[in-house]
């Protein structure tokens, strides 16, 4: 039973907070430190549900860095730089592909892919957007136009005019029953023919994200992301890679687009990029800004000196903490781990992927029919809530995303509890305790 206070911050949130749902919210934050937060009760918790606190919580060299810049200016004026803002912005030209040659900075994921179309749009003269299935890109009127989830545009009347949708390369649901080692990447040949009958022939762009994260933790398999990006070259399509939730180290390399040398025309990043601070940016090639008037840009927080100086310490600290390179090797970690857990209990994990710290267990009532088992994803993660382990995950499908800086310690913890939580679902095995 929860403490008064806790209970009384709950009450308020359960009443007066539009975006708070009681029947799955159950404790309040109230503080963090790398891969753990701590609740109201003082339950200490490795969240395993994170995809904004890459340098992990409250790092100490961002918080003094954050102090530092609350003490000098607080406020961005739209169009004047700063200094913060002037460094980050050469520091992120220089640390994406080369043809990118400008960024702007705003405070939100969805606003960045939402620029992305607009300046796809005026700078080709073209009009239609490709997107994919799964693909999710926020919660703007845009986003949801592009998101590739009904579930995500429901009823909100109609949506923008001139999306089109394609499949994604989701191997284990194989939408055309192929399978990777065969198919010589047949869905992105299939684009062909939805340029062929579902377009009006004039594609501006198409946007995609390096796996896809809300969608499901959809990895594509190797070599999916080049060809794609051959596809839109050779198509004369803008190329727009959705980085926001997959870059600052997330996946085992500062951008996902390492992985592949990719070149995309617009890259979208964010989340990781402030670690808890607002902030994301797009960056360009130059014809791509050039199609826009001078002051057709800005904003009333974008660039703003306290989300620069974030960005920046972020990208420090994961420089100089090799926390890129721990990401790659704790991940290699939890994935074999995983493996084996899959290997175990083959009939209800019926796929394992990832890269770097993010990663999902995909859980079925039957590996045949591939029903959906969410109700084995709450069972583990009330066990694991109960034994210091937080999954954010709520249908079939297990995410850990921890923090970056997750110890080795913290996942094998966190892997010894999934694994005794799905045993003791099952029936079969012992409990482990910290
Ligand atoms: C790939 C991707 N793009 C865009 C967004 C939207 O970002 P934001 O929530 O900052 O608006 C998200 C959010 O999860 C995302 O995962």
């Amino acid at each position: 039973m929860p403490g008064d206070r806790t209970r009384e911050l709950l009450a308020l949130a359960a009443t007066y907070d539009a975006d708070f749902n009681p029947a799955t919210s159950e404790i309040v934050v109230e503080r963090g430190m790398g891969a753990v937060f701590v609740d109201t009760e003082g339950r200490e918790l490795i969240d395993l549900g994170d995809i904004i606190a890459n340098v992990g919580h409250s790092h100490p060299r961002q918080v003094e860095a954050l102090q530092g810049a609350l003490a000098q200016m607080m406020v961005g004026k739209s169009g004047l730089t700063n200094p913060a803002r002037a460094q980050l912005a050469k520091r992120m030209v220089e640390m994406t592909p080369d043809n990118l040659n400008k960024v702007y900075f705003v405070t939100g994921g969805g606003e960045v892919v939402d620029w992305s179309i607009r300046i796809a749009r005026r700078a080709t003269g073209k009009h239609e957007i490709l997107s994919f299935w799964g693909g999710v890109y926020g919660r703007t009127y845009a986003n949801i136009s592009l998101n590739g989830l009904m579930r995500r545009r429901r009823q909100f009347g109609p949506v923008m005019p001139g999306v089109l949708h394609a499949p994604y390369a989701y191997c284990y649901r194989c939408p055309f029953g192929k399978k990777p080692e065969t198919c010589d990447f047949f869905c992105v040949d299939y684009l062909d023919d939805v340029v062929k009958y579902a377009s009006t022939g004039d594609i501006a762009a198409l946007i995609v994200e390096p796996y896809q994260g809300v969608g499901g933790m959809i990895f594509p398999p190797d070599g999916y992301l080049t060809r794609l990006q051959q596809w839109a070259e050779a198509n004369d399509i803008v190329f727009i890679l959705d980085e926001i939730q997959s870059s600052f180290g997330r996946t085992g390399q500062m951008f996902a687009l390492e992985w592949e040398d990719l070149r995309p025309d617009m890259l979208c990043v964010g989340k990781g990029m402030g670690s808890g601070i607002s902030i994301a940016a797009l960056l360009a090639e130059g014809w791509l800004w050039d199609s826009l008037e001078p002051g057709e840009l800005g904003g009333g927080n974008g660039g703003n000196p306290l989300a620069c100086t974030s960005a920046l310490v972020v990208i420090d600290i994961l420089e100089d903490e090799g926390i890129v390179e721990h990401a790659r090797v704790v991940g290699d970690y939890l994935l074999e781990r995983f493996r084996k857990l899959q290997a175990r209990y083959p009939s209800v994990i019926g796929d394992v992927r990832g890269k770097g710290l993010a990663l999902a267990l995909e859980f079925v009532r039957d590996p045949e029919s591939k029903e959906p088992y969410p109700e084995i994803v709450r069972h583990i993660s009330r066990a694991s809530f109960e034994r210091g382990v937080y999954i954010g995950s709520r249908s079939h499908i297990l995410d850990a995303r921890p923090p970056l800086v997750i110890s080795q310690d913290q996942a094998q913890y966190v892997a010894d509890v999934i694994e005794s939580a799905l045993a003791e679902a099952l029936g079969d095995g012992e409990e482990v305790t910290r």
